[in-house]
């Protein structure tokens, strides 16, 4: 049901050079349209992926002043403890660029998982108001770009197959107790905020990927969906795969 699904299989090497480029193209876009990109952060090997946006031509030409930042999911961890993702995006990316820091909407360590869930949801509401982050027509958050990894069980962000949350239609953000991937406590966007933005994509790596990602793109119309087969943004999906994600498709 996706408008636009593309599947790039890339050389391991040319995987980030051309996330990259799709980034920086998007970052372009939208600062043209609307001033300002949202862009969602995933935690995993994405940042990694990233890297080339570190480097020239990118690192000295893109309008990060412009890019407000976001987490797709967080563990209810410190800041500075190793399971955070907010500390792998910050050490492998963020503190490499120029975005302004108060463009860091980071989700915040000192709150229960349930307080951390509200207040993030309030966050991206007041965000939505002051039409920072777009709205799409269903009144979800729109943002310009969410960045997802998937794990070998075909979880997007802390979405877990078979986990009731994954049918979450109403909020924004919430928090789960009980994931299968210790940390168990995370707070995570649902389904209707991934699939309300304009651009996704996924990016995965590795011959242990290679079975979902087989699942996830050719589902038959009976079996179930693994939670990735769920992603469907409003304008256009984006694969970004190594051979060995790809092999079994
Ligand atoms: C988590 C992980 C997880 C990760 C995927 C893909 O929250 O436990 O961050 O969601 O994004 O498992 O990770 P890799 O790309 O590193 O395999």
């Amino acid at each position: 049901n996706n408008n636009n699904v593309v599947v790039g299989v890339f050389d391991k090497e040319y995987l980030a050079v051309s996330l990259a480029q799709y980034v920086a193209n998007l970052s372009n876009k939208f600062i043209n349209q609307r001033g300002a990109f949202t862009v969602t952060l995933s935690g995993g090997s994405l940042i990694n992926y990233l890297r080339k946006l570190l480097e020239p031509p990118y690192v000295d030409t893109l309008e990060w002043s412009k890019w407000h930042v976001f987490w797709v999911d967080e563990r209810v961890v410190p800041k500075t403890h190793e399971d955070s993702n907010y500390k792998l995006a910050y050490e492998g990316f963020l503190s490499k660029v120029p975005i302004l820091p108060g463009n860091v909407y980071s989700i915040n360590d000192a709150l229960s998982a349930e307080g951390a869930a509200d207040d993030y949801e309030t966050c991206i509401r007041h965000l939505v108001k002051s039409n920072v982050i777009a709205s799409s027509s269903s009144g979800f958050p729109k943002f310009d770009l969410q960045l997802l990894g998937m794990g070998p069980d075909g979880h997007v962000a802390s979405l877990f197959p078979g986990h009731p949350l994954v049918e979450e239609d109403k909020k924004w953000v919430t928090f789960v107790k009980d994931s299968p991937k210790p940390p168990s406590e995370r707070i995570t966007f649902t389904f209707p905020v991934i699939n309300s933005s304009a651009y996704a994509a996924l990016v995965v790596t590795g011959a242990g990927k290679a079975d979902a990602v087989h699942s996830a793109l050719r589902v038959s119309e009976n079996s179930e969906k693994l939670p990735v087969a769920l992603v469907s943004p409003e304008d256009e999906l984006k694969w970004f795969l190594d051979k060995d994600a790809a092999s079994k498709l």
